[in-house]
């Protein structure tokens, strides 16, 4: 890597952040498409983000990456919002703009090129997502934008569900001992947005009963170490389709490194970067 006088600098702010993939991504890419910019992390606690975003802007970061737990918060530090992320609420990567930054939210849309890439149609669907968190969010906004015909969203706190979704169309709203509520039929759609089954708790899944998994035909889970969760395994037992979140996460860092230098990042670059998340 070589730094001179005209590098750029991109991020991520979160705390805490030290654990973050994205900086091996983003100057993957770097290097790959010979930009001269370097992406660092930031741990930014959540009582300075006001000062960090306003000291990003004054020392011209060109653009940052947002995690835990600032995503929401960021929103009232931004000058501009994309419409997804107003309706999502959400935002996960801001990039300088005329008067300060604008706001994002490429979890959106990296879930959005990962159904397309695998081939998950939502168009006139049944799905049901597990989880109602802040993932989960970007997995609705997808879904309503994409045309399910019906969303049942299972979460472990059925009234925090209810606050998110409740005024969602087309959604109906159960515990997980609910599920048997969901008349029978082979041919839905699973996102799994919940944190369960992330390692080191490889051995769990949100939903314990296997009869479950008959009411599924693709399962996604959102979640990628492990690269088979066992949700995903479930589904695979029964001849099933099951496909982890490594692309979505792909997908959301490259629209961010698209957004940040205004440019477009060729498939053979992607794929290249894919291959090197997961040899
Ligand atoms: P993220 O930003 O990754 O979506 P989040 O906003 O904290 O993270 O959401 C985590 C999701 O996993 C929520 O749906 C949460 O359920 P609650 O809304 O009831 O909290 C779910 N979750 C986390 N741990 C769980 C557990 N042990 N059992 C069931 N659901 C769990």
């Amino acid at each position: 890597m070589k730094i001179d006088g005209k590098t750029k600098v991109i991020g991520i702010i979160g705390d805490p952040v030290e654990h973050t993939g994205s900086p091996a991504i983003h100057n993957f890419l770097a290097e790959k498409l010979g930009d001269n910019v370097v992406y660092v992390p930031f741990h930014v606690d959540r009582g300075n983000l006001a000062e960090a975003v306003r000291g990003a802007y004054g020392l011209g970061i060109t653009g940052l990456n947002v995690t835990v737990p600032h995503k929401q918060a960021v929103m009232a530090e931004v000058t501009e919002l994309d419409d997804a992320a107003l309706e999502i609420g959400a935002v996960n990567t801001i990039a300088v703009s005329k008067k300060g930054y604008k706001g994002y939210n490429t979890d959106f849309s990296g879930f959005m090129r990962q159904m397309d890439h695998d081939s998950v149609i939502a168009y006139n669907r049944e799905v049901i997502m597990l989880g109602a968190g802040g993932a989960a969010k970007a997995v609705m906004y997808a879904l309503q934008k994409t045309g399910a015909s019906k969303i049942y969203v299972l979460n472990r706190s059925k009234s925090k569900a209810k606050e998110i979704f409740g005024k969602s169309k087309n959604v109906e709203i159960l515990g997980f001992d609910e599920w048997e509520k969901i008349p029978k039929s082979p041919d839905r759609i699973c996102i799994q947005c919940t944190s369960v089954g992330l390692s080191p708790h490889d051995d769990e899944c949100v939903i314990k009963d296997d009869a479950f998994f008959d009411l599924v035909e693709t399962g996604v889970d959102l979640i990628y170490v492990p690269r088979e969760t066992v949700f995903m395994k479930k589904l695979r037992e029964r001849g099933k389709k099951a496909y982890n979140g490594l692309r979505m996460l792909m997908y959301q860092a490259v629209a961010s490194y698209e957004i940040f230098m205004d440019r477009e990042v060729p498939a053979q670059v992607r794929e290249e970067l894919y291959e090197e998340l997961d040899p």
